[in-house]
């Protein structure tokens, strides 16, 4: 049983300005990471859904990055104007929004689901 009908993790990863794998936290992240907390608890998520801060979640060259879970989708390229149709569709409707969808990252099966 789980406390939260979704998980959604935004990375806030911040690297040195010469790294060259860049960071999220240099495009934006924490501050976008903060407007969907503050959304979703507008929308009355609170207790149901968690916006959490995150660590690399290796898509740094496409961030700003978040993956969700249960679902295991990826978001990339999240930036402010995205907030509210990030909780309105996917964190109330539950729906995956395509254009922001990271195209290679599958969610791996839970363990001892893993097949051939
Ligand atoms: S720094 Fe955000 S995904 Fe790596």
């Amino acid at each position: 049983m789980t406390r939260f009908s979704c998980h959604l993790f935004v990375c806030t990863n911040r690297r040195a300005e010469d790294n060259p794998k860049g960071c999220c936290a240099s495009k934006g992240s924490e501050q976008i990471a903060k407007a969907i907390k503050i959304k979703a608890y507008e929308r009355g998520l609170k207790g149901q859904v968690r916006v959490n801060q995150a660590g690399c979640i290796d898509a740094c060259a496409t961030g700003v990055s978040a993956v969700m879970y249960p679902s295991g989708v990826y978001y990339q390229q999240i930036t402010l104007d995205d907030v509210d149709e990030i909780v309105e569709r996917s964190l109330v409707q539950g729906e995956v929004i395509k254009r922001l969808v990271l195209p290679f990252r599958q969610a791996a099966p839970p363990a001892g689901q893993e097949t051939g």
